[in-house]
C-alpha cells in the first residue's frame, strides 16, 4: 500500500502524528517515519519537559524528535509555548509580578524557538486560550498579561525564527460555534493590527458520530481570512469495547475530517494525536473511551486507517 505521508504529498497535503520519542524505534519508528510527513512532540516541547527546573533545561527527547523528522524527511510541528497546562511549578507557584511573567515568557519563546530555528515548519505558539463561549480563559498568562500576550507571544515567536509559520491552536473549534468564531474574530483583529499570524489549529478530539456537519465551512472561513489551517491533533473516542459498527462509524468520522481538509486549499496538515491505540492519551484521560487512533495496540491498520488512505 502507497504510505499516507505520499498520497498527501499528492494531494498538496502533509499527513502528521503526535509521537513520544522514546518510542521511535521497532515497529513504532518504522510506521511513525514511513506513513508520516510531518511530527508533533506529543509532550516533549512543553515547558515543564525542556525547564523543569528553573534555568535547566532538557532537551534530550525534543532534540531526539527533530533529528528523527530530520532523517526521515519530515516537518516537526512545534507544540507548544505558551499554554495554562504542562507548565513548571516553579512558573506557576504564584511568586511572579506581571513585569516577571512578561519577561519569563519571552525568554521562553526566544530560548525555544532559537534553538530549532530553520528545523520547525510551524509553532503552535498559543494552545487554548479560549473558553467555550468565545471568552478568553482565565489562565496565569490572562491574568497576569491581559489579552496581549498572544499578540506579544507570536511577535516573540517571529522574532526567535521568521520562516516558522506561527499559529493559535484549540480544541472544540472545529465546527462553527461560539469558540470558533472567537478564534475567527481574533485572528481577524491580529491581522489587521499587523501582528504575525500563519494559521489556526483545529486539534480535533471527536467523538464518535460527532464530526460537526461545519467543519469543511469552517475551514473555509479560516482560509478566506488568509492564514492556512492544519487539524493539529485528531483522534475518534469511542466507548469501550470497540466492535465492528463502531470501527465503521469511526473509519466514515475520519474519512469525512480528511475529506473536509483535502477540499480546502489552505488546510495544510492533518496530524493525528498518536497513530496508534497503544499510544493514546484518550484512555487515560476519558476514562471508558479508548480505540480512538487509525491503528490498533498491535500496529495493525484499522479500518480508519484506509478511512483516511481513501480521503487522500
Ligand atoms: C496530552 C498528551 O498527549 C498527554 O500525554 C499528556 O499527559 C497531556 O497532554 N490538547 C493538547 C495536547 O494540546 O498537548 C494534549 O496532549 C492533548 C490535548
Amino acid at each position: 500500500d502507497t504510505p499516507l505521508r505520499d498520497l498527501a504529498a499528492a494531494k498538496g497535503k502533509v499527513i502528521g502524528t503526535a509521537v513520544t520519542g522514546s518510542k521511535l524505534t521497532g515497529t513504532y519508528g518504522d510506521l511513525a517515519g514511513s506513513q508520516f510527513g510531518s511530527l508533533t512532540p506529543g509532550n516533549a516541547m512543553k515547558w515543564e519537559s525542556v525547564e523543569p527546573s528553573r534555568g535547566t533545561f532538557d532537551w534530550t527527547e525534543a532534540d531526539q524528535i527533530v533529528a528523527f523528522a530530520q532523517a526521515h524527511g519530515q516537518q516537526v510541528r512545534g507544540h507548544t509555548l505558551v499554554w495554562h497546562n504542562q507548565n513548571p511549578a516553579w512558573l506557576t507557584d504564584g511568586s511572579w509580578t506581571s513585569a516577571q511573567l512578561g519577561t519569563l515568557l519571552q525568554d521562553h519563546i526566544s530560548t525555544e524557538v532559537g534553538r530549532y530555528k530553520g528545523r520547525i515548519a510551524a509553532w503552535d505558539v498559543v494552545n487554548e486560550p479560549f473558553n467555550e463561549d468565545g471568552t478568553y480563559r482565565t489562565s496565569l498568562w490572562y491574568n497576569g498579561l491581559g489579552a496581549d500576550y498572544i499578540a506579544d507571544a507570536l511577535t516573540w515567536a517571529r522574532a526567535a525564527d521568521p520562516a516558522a509559520k506561527l499559529y493559535i491552536n484549540d480544541y472544540n473549534v472545529e465546527g462553527v460555534n461560539a469558540k470558533s468564531t472567537a478564534l475567527y474574530n481574533l485572528v481577524r483583529s491580529l491581522k489587521e493590527r499587523g501582528v504575525p499570524i500563519d494559521g489556526v489549529g483545529l486539534q480535533a478530539h471527536l467523538i464518535l458520530g460527532q464530526v460537526p456537519s461545519t467543519l469543511q465551512q469552517n475551514i473555509q472561513r479560516f482560509a478566506d481570512l488568509g492564514v492556512d489551517v492544519a487539524i493539529t491533533e485528531l483522534d475518534v473516542r469511542m466507548a469501550l469495547p470497540a466492535d465492528s459498527a463502531k470501527l465503521a462509524q469511526q473509519a466514515a468520522d475520519y474519512k469525512a475530517v480528511t475529506a473536509a481538509c483535502v477540499a480546502v486549499t489552505r488546510c495544510v496538515n492533518l496530524t493525528v494525536w498518536g497513530f496508534a491505540d497503544s499510544d493514546s492519551w484518550v484512555d487515560s484521560t476519558f476514562p471508558g473511551y479508548g480505540a480512538a487512533t487509525p491503528y490498533d495496540a498491535n500496529y495493525a491498520p484499522k479500518p480508519a486507517y484506509y478511512a483516511i488512505a481513501q480521503a487522500l
